[in-house]
């Protein structure tokens, strides 16, 4: 009788890991994150912890997002929803680097770092390089508590809940969420959308939570999948616009707990080098949700495919002549089109998960690497 190993048990509640369990608990955190954060008569975000007026945003010439790993991921997503709904210029740059530059960052810049444990050591040294340059600091973190929530200007709490697995799943799809939110919410206060658009916004990140749960449930091809890719050399991962940093979030969860070499590529970027590296076989994970690209990226998956590439699609169910291009095709529900990331990562996490598995890897606790990192 081991009483630790009984716990642990107990915690995964039934799944043979936390990364899955936690996957599989996103809709659910989403909910929790997006609970009382809609004043439903006016159809609008409030956030009580904000209170900026118009005339404050209108400060702010610019923004500026700091965050490592996979939060960074989540800020890169974080810029193109700003800079969509507000038009703000949005910056987002790895904690590790901006401390040690001279960042251009003062009283007209909001500065928002990104952090689920709130304990990165990088992360908070440019939070406090920011106020010492002047600038005001939000942090959008998942824990209370924490160095960063404590020593920010403004604090939103994602409500991922505890997160145990080193790649980060759920505290990710919060992070994003809480980028939509504050979009909008500055938006709003900078009166730069429609109130059509708004009323559109609000309504499907309502729906995100359900549609999750549909990728969910049908999962099973998924995982057969990971298993075609689990002896590969090399998978890459291909996007363009929005699909771009999801890119780069797949292929960052591959490589942490599946160890396969992976690198993902804004599309058009493929004929300027990584081109070279295809061969006949080699995985391409192709997202297709961005209509005014969609052409492109078709484009350029016949490039790959005329050199043997195998391609897995994953694109909205509007999709369906997709078929044509692709050799294998996971389709996610539809939603408005600045909305995919929080689809479409799904099934990326679920492969990292599957290829780990198959490969006999520890999931949850992958080599060299920690949870939180606290220093340099
Ligand atoms: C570590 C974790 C990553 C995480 C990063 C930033 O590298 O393994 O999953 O994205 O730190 O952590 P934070 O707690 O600041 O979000």
């Amino acid at each position: 009788f081991r009483a630790d190993w009984d716990m642990e048990q107990a915690e995964k509640n039934g799944y043979d890991h936390f990364m899955l369990k936690e996957i599989h608990e996103q809709p659910t955190a989403l909910q929790k994150t997006m609970t009382g954060r809609f004043n439903k008569e006016q159809k609008s975000v409030e956030f009580d912890e904000l209170q900026w007026s118009t005339q404050q945003v209108e400060q702010w010439d610019k923004i500026t997002i700091v965050a490592c790993g996979t939060a960074y991921h989540a800020g890169l997503i974080g810029k193109h929803v700003i800079e969509e709904l507000t038009r703000i210029p949005v910056d987002v740059e790895v904690a590790s680097e901006f401390r040690y530059r001279r960042p251009i960052v003062n009283e007209k810049t909001l500065v928002i770092v990104v952090s689920q444990s709130g304990e990165t050591a990088d992360t908070l040294a440019a939070l406090r390089q920011s106020q010492h340059l002047g600038a005001q600091v939000l942090a959008i973190t998942n824990v209370v508590g924490s160095s960063i929530a404590r020593e920010a200007d403004k604090v939103l709490l994602t409500m991922a809940g505890p997160e145990i697995a080193v790649a980060s799943t759920k505290a990710y799809t919060t992070q994003v969420l809480t980028f939509y939110l504050l979009g909008i919410y500055l938006a709003e206060r900078k009166q730069s959308i429609s109130k059509e658009y708004q009323d559109q916004l609000l309504e499907s990140i309502a729906e995100i939570p359900n549609k999750m749960e549909e990728i969910l449930e049908h999962s099973s091809s998924i995982r057969w999948y990971s298993e075609s890719i689990k002896d590969a050399n090399s998978v890459f991962f291909i996007g363009r616009g929005v699909d771009f940093p999801v890119s780069l979030e797949g292929s960052l969860k591959l490589k942490e707990i599946s160890y396969i070499h992976s690198e993902a590529y804004a599309a058009g970027e493929l004929k300027h080098g990584t081109l070279a590296l295809i061969e006949e076989g080699t995985p391409i994970i192709a997202l297709i949700t961005q209509e005014e690209v969609s052409e492109k990226m078709l484009g350029n998956i016949k490039e790959v495919k005329a050199r043997g590439a195998q391609v897995l699609g994953i694109a909205g169910e509007e999709k369906m002549n997709i078929w044509e291009y692709v050799d294998e095709c996971c389709y996610i529900p539809n939603t408005l089109s600045i909305m995919t990331p929080l689809l479409t990562v799904i099934p990326l996490q679920l492969i990292s998960y599957y290829t780990s598995l198959a490969l006999g890897n520890d999931v949850d606790k992958p080599r060299n690497l920690a949870k939180s990192v606290t220093v340099e």
